[in-house]
């Protein structure tokens, strides 16, 4: 399918590094560790695409990964302090778990990071009710976020203090205080911090109480670089810096003055493990999924999205666009079918809850209105299971990914890297992946159900030649691109700046 000579070389991490050691800190480490009925430990991967670029980074770095013990087992490993290698049959990295206290790790994720900074940095409050700030949100702020990211700091400063001038690489929303920690305990390592969500403008951002959105700029301008997925999203952070901090920015550098310091602001768009995912996709599990789906759906046109049943993902205003399409043209019905398999995410989150008891309440209605006995019109399936994603992708006519608003969106360039069908991408204006993918994809505004109906309805009928020449063009610029690849960019901005400060003795 994808000739293997046209695929781009992997950039040589280790020369660029020479040797100066990397710490990756997130809040979810690349597995997840648990005890079987055996009593043995075994590990499953992470998921998310955080993960997923991070395990190649750490795999080409060497990196030592430090990330929070999230179950009784990961709790007592952390107890122990010290580094596990992994994966444990070929060690390439460490991993280091941080053992944050149950009642702060629940304020830190459960009350803040998901509930209130996610929604601000996908626009996805629902203004005249939510959010309202209470003593509980002030004190999670307080106890949770800013104590677990003390937490996070001590334990990367600890690290950094074994190494000789180590590079710290923070990573998203979880961590926006982290860097400013870290330099109270030590002034060695370089601090770049990359925010893997959107960055809202000034006025969204001011949502927030002022005491919280000024640590957060405060926290993130310790760092020396801060990355972003997108020129526009790096272009709101710095707005904000302005505006809401009265910081001194440099438009024509992008950088930030801050305490008399200098820090920039860049943007790398994170890609897939274009390899690996080949490697998974031609697997014989892959493959097994994919002959029951062939089966299942015989002379089906498929339209197909995989996401976390996520607020910000816009799954229900998708399905309003498929129900639209499906009234307008019911001669669809029987031929085309719209599979939506989606993982259960943060459960523990109440609008997380309740927008997964919408979803299904939406596929039932449509499957009841214009279901027949011998077809369902969308197949909805709640369980993370990567491989069958994988399946799916390959054999999409028609992918959906309609972001409210989103960092990246990976699954628009896993899909069509791994499409046998020279399918079609609707690809959000939203999405970050907008500035690469955009010429290619069917462009739509996630909010209009009537554009998205016709988006459907404009690729289902479009001639095979344009169909192949736009999945082309698709699949030629995500190979162009990859996780080790954005993670050189980074590298080689930060070892750049270093040398240069150097030089100029600062
Ligand atoms: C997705 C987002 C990341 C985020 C992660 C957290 O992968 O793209 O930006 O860090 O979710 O997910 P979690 O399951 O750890 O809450």
């Amino acid at each position: 399918m994808h000739s293997k000579g046209r695929r781009q070389k992997a950039p040589n991490l280790t020369k660029l590094l020479d040797n100066k050691p990397v710490i990756i800190v997130s809040n979810r480490g690349p597995a997840e560790f648990r005890r079987n009925e055996a009593g043995n430990i075994t590990s499953k991967r992470g998921g998310g695409g955080l993960v997923t670029a991070m395990t190649a980074v750490s795999e080409a770095t060497h990196a030592t990964w430090i990330s929070a013990a999230m179950t009784d087992v990961e709790r007592s490993m952390a107890k122990k302090d010290n580094l596990i290698g992994f994966p444990e049959n070929n060690p390439l990295y460490n991993v280091r778990l941080v053992d944050i206290p149950k009642d702060i790790y629940n304020r830190y994720y459960n009350t803040i990071s998901n509930p209130l900074l996610w929604f601000i940095h996908h626009y996805i409050w629902d203004l005249c009710n939510t959010p309202s700030f209470t003593e509980e949100t002030h004190k999670a702020w307080g106890e949770g976020y800013v104590a677990a990211n003390k937490l996070f700091a001590e334990a990367a400063a600890r690290e950094s203090l074994k190494l000789k001038n180590p590079i710290i690489m923070l990573q998203d929303y979880h961590l926006f205080l982290a860097a400013r920690y870290i330099r109270e305990l030590t002034s060695e390592p370089f601090l770049f911090h990359f925010t893997h969500i959107p960055w809202p403008e000034p006025d969204y951002m001011s949502i927030l109480p002022f005491k919280v959105r000024h640590q957060i700029l405060k926290g993130m301008l310790a760092n020396d670089i801060v990355g972003f997925q997108s020129r526009h999203y790096a272009g709101n952070f710095l707005l904000c810096c302005e505006s809401l901090l009265g910081a001194q920015i440099n438009w024509r550098k992008r950088s930030v003055m801050w305490q008399e310091r200098e820090v920039f602001v860049r943007t790398y768009p994170i890609s897939i493990d274009y390899g690996n995912l080949h490697k998974i996709s031609e697997s014989d599990e892959v493959l097994k999924y994919e002959t029951k789906l062939l089966k299942e759906n015989a002379d089906m046109s498929l339209i197909i999205r995989t996401d976390r049943s996520d607020p910000s993902k816009n799954i229900i205003r998708g399905f309003m666009a498929y129900d639209v399409l499906l009234s307008r043209h019911p001669n669809f019905k029987g031929k085309v079918k719209f599979l939506a398999l989606l993982y259960p995410t943060r459960e523990g989150i109440m609008e997380y809850k309740k927008y997964r008891r919408e979803i299904e309440a939406t596929v039932k209605d449509i499957n009841e209105r214009h279901g027949a006995e011998n077809w369902q019109p969308i197949y909805l399936r709640m369980k993370d299971d990567y491989l069958e994603s994988i399946a799916a992708l390959k054999h999409y006519d028609v992918l959906l990914v309609n972001p409210i608003f989103d960092g990246m969106n990976l699954v628009a360039k896993e899909g069509p890297a791994v499409n046998k069908n020279d399918g079609i991408l609707i690809l959000s204006e939203n999405a970050g992946a907008l500035s690469e993918l955009g010429n290619s994809g069917i462009i739509v505004n996630p909010f209009d159900i009537e554009e998205t109906a016709a988006a459907m309805y404009r690729a289902l009928t479009m001639p095979m030649y344009e169909r192949k020449a736009r999945a082309a063009n698709l699949r030629e610029t995500v190979e162009q691109n990859n996780s080790l690849k954005w993670i050189h960019y980074q590298l080689k901005d930060i070892v750049g700046l270093e040398k240069k400060r150097m030089l100029e003795g600062v």
